[in-house]
């Protein structure tokens, strides 16, 4: 590699590296498993040391990956949230081992601890009260998610013991214990929701949410593995973890006090196997100095600590034969292809499928029909192929060539210039496309139909009686009755559930339409822009860009989709149905009962759900904010506030007033 392409490479593999951050942070989405990540890391690594001409403070090697999501109130960490070294072979670990021991004074004794796999949190206590949770953030400001943490039974929010330091800090991994993870799952494929790909990404979503109610439902715990503050009660690690234990905080049993790396390499060997009993997903061992004045001796690099190092397990692998590759069309039209495997035993399952991504993953694979691939399961559910043993390829085996047209209807395959994902265009008639466009118009952030999750929708298309959203306004009981699983009683929930729906606010008409690009919010900006349905489908680009939020890509998506006569006469038919094509404009929309005010809500409410408060305030000119300061004109509380919020609204003189007052002041009583 000449100079040139060391540049170029590095360059590539900054922007890869950021990408996966991406995906993992904030979209709570890997694509990679943690064993390529590293790899990635490890080869942007060397070549940066080897030219050092071409380093860069913002690089992902010397930063950590971020998490920070516009929705939170940041806050600084009064000690930076570090990330950890890792290795997955020992050798590295009886370096590490004598690289330390030179660095540091008297001998040295380590702390093995399992390493959870779930998301970082960071709580800090001012006089044995819960202050603000946040989590690791960029390492320097994190996200203050303290209204969700607070929803964690196994955390005390309040000490007693006579003990504890005027002001702590704890840290600990938030997780989400294998069997709910796996019953999330179930009841989010009931509903038609996206399922989570793992444990880790679950439990990192679900601190991330807003709703702390949708929070205190998922069973999240917390396991902790530091102490942090001025003058810690005791010189060494493991003591402050067991005194943090006494307090009632949960650590981990099986922490134990290693005197030499070999006892180290033994505590790993012996929970290889084990951790899989747990009831939480572990992916290593982290190591730790034990004594505190040992561990400031020895530092920290701008990434993490000289006095700590991860080992990692690696993902299992099995190895197995490709018997064929299929196709799924997803919901917007994105082909993936699958893997058909021979049957193989993998982490206690039996793998028949893998997934492949894309038609580059293919590629670069490489794959051929009959091929020995080695599949991994790396706490995710879908096993994905990440080699090929090719010096057992057959000559004569052919190599797989993405399919060119779709499996579903056979119109051809599209792909955008930069994009990864093949899709098929025909949006109208293919049956995939147009069940997804149903299953999204009865989701509960769009109509709202009860009783219709994904399985109907599909038994309803298959039998012909809806094709389009549409249909579901001519649907009679009778025709419900006789299909499977089906009795009188729940069709004549669905039945009176569709009936309901004409109820329907028309910015959640607009957001159910599907029109691609038109979430939630962007659907609520339309509908109070254009206050009916003919004012939207009539403006023109000029005026659709002219609206905040409003670029060139939704203004002509929006555009395309009225120009279409068959969604045109979709309109007319659920305008018949009665469904509500008008809101109330913009400017006369609002009253001004809480013009000018800024108003944090918490709690759970009984009249209410969130969401529809937050509408309130927003009908009402008022401001809605996560978090408490000076600003606040008022807390609108429900049951079971948090003693913390509590505390600053009081500390701040911010008043606090109940569900009943608060729709009496607005008059929506
Ligand atoms: S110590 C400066 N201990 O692993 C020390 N981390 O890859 C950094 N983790 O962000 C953290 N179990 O989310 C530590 N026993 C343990 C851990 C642990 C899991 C996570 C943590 C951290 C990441 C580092």
């Amino acid at each position: 590699m000449n100079q040139a392409e060391a540049k170029e490479r590095i360059e590539r593999l900054r922007k890869e590296i950021e990408e996966h951050n991406r995906k993992y942070y904030i979209l709570n989405q890997p694509v990679i498993s943690d064993f390529e990540y590293d790899l990635l890391i490890n080869e942007l690594e060397t070549l940066e040391k080897k030219y050092p001409e071409f380093a860069n403070p913002s690089s992902p090697t010397l930063k950590v990956g971020s998490d920070i999501a516009k929705e939170f109130r940041q806050y600084e960490h009064k000690y930076p949230m570090l990330s950890l070294g890792n290795t997955y072979n020992f050798d590295e670990l009886r370096d590490f081992d004598s690289r330390l021991r030179k660095s540091v004074t008297g001998d040295v004794e380590y702390v093995c601890e399992l390493k959870f796999d779930g998301a970082s949190i960071s709580i800090t206590y001012i006089n044995g009260v819960m202050f603000t949770a946040l989590t690791r953030g960029d390492g320097t400001k994190g996200d203050d998610v303290s209204a969700n943490i607070r929803t964690i039974g196994s955390i005390p929010a309040v000490l007693t013991n006579s003990d504890i330091p005027g002001e702590f800090i704890v840290r600990g991994e938030v997780l989400l214990p294998r069997a709910v993870f796996l019953r999330l799952n179930e009841e989010r494929e009931k509903e038609g929701l996206n399922l989570f790909a793992n444990p880790r990404n679950a439990a990192a979503g679900t601190l991330k949410t807003l709703d702390s109610s949708v929070v205190a439902s998922r069973n999240l715990d917390c396991m902790f593995y530091s102490l942090l503050g001025e003058d810690l009660p005791f010189s060494t690690h493991y003591e402050n973890l067991m005194l943090v234990s006494g307090w009632g905080f949960k650590v981990d049993a099986n922490t134990k006090v290693c005197r030499s790396i070999e006892e180290v390499i033994q505590f790993i060997t012996a929970w290889e196997e084990k951790r899989k009993e747990l009831p939480y997903e572990t992916d290593g061992v982290v190591i730790k100095v034990n004594s505190i004045d040992q561990q400031a001796e020895a530092g920290y690099t701008a990434k993490s600590p000289r006095w700590a190092i991860a080992y990692k397990y690696k993902a299992e692998q099995a190895l197995t034969r490709l018997l064929s590759v299929s196709y799924q069309v997803g919901r917007t039209g994105t082909v993936t292809p699958v893997a058909n495997l021979d049957p193989v035993q993998l982490a206690g399952t039996t793998v028949k499928r893998a997934s492949l991504h894309n038609a580059d993953q293919i590629f670069l694979l490489d794959l051929h029909i009959n091929d020995m691939v080695y599949v991994e399961k790396g706490g995710e559910i879908i096993p994905k192929i990440v080699g090929v043993d090719s010096s057992v390829r057959d000559e004569s085996s052919m190599r797989i060539e993405f399919i060119e047209k779709c499996p579903e209807c056979g119109t051809g395959l599209v792909r955008n210039e930069g994009e990864a994902n093949h899709y098929c265009p025909n949006y109208l008639h293919c049956p995939p496309q147009i069940k997804g466009r149903i299953e999204h118009f009865i989701g509960r952030k769009a109509m709202d139909i009860d009783g219709l999750g994904e399985e109907t929708v599909d038994l309803l298309f298959n039998r012909g009686l809806i094709r389009t959203v549409a249909d579901l306004y001519d649907l009679r009981a009778e025709q419900l009755v006789p299909l499977e699983r089906m009795g009188e009683k729940s069709a004549a929930r669905i039945i009176s559930s569709i009936k309901e729906s004409v109820s329907v606010p028309y910015h959640r008409v607009v957001f159910a339409l599907g029109i691609r690009h038109v979430g939630e919010t962007v659907a609520k900006t339309l509908a109070s822009e254009f206050p009916s349905i003919d004012q939207l489908m009539s403006a023109d680009n000029e005026r659709l860009t002219a609206v905040n939020e409003i670029g060139p890509r939704i203004a002509s998506s929006i555009k395309a989709w009225f120009a279409d006569p068959e969604n045109n006469e979709i309109i007319s038919r659920l305008r018949a149905a009665g469904i509500k094509m008008t809101g109330v404009a913009k400017s006369s929309d609002k009253g001004d009962a809480l013009k000018g005010k800024t108003i944090v809500i918490s709690g759970i409410f009984s009249k209410h759900t969130r969401d529809e408060y937050k509408e309130i305030i927003e009908r009402n000119g008022g401001k809605n904010s996560s978090s408490i300061s000076g600003n606040t004109s008022f807390i609108l509380a429900g049951d079971n506030m948090g003693p913390s919020k509590r505390e600053k609204a009081e500390e701040l003189g911010v008043k606090i007033i109940g569900e009943d007052e608060f729709l009496l002041m607005t008059g929506e009583f």
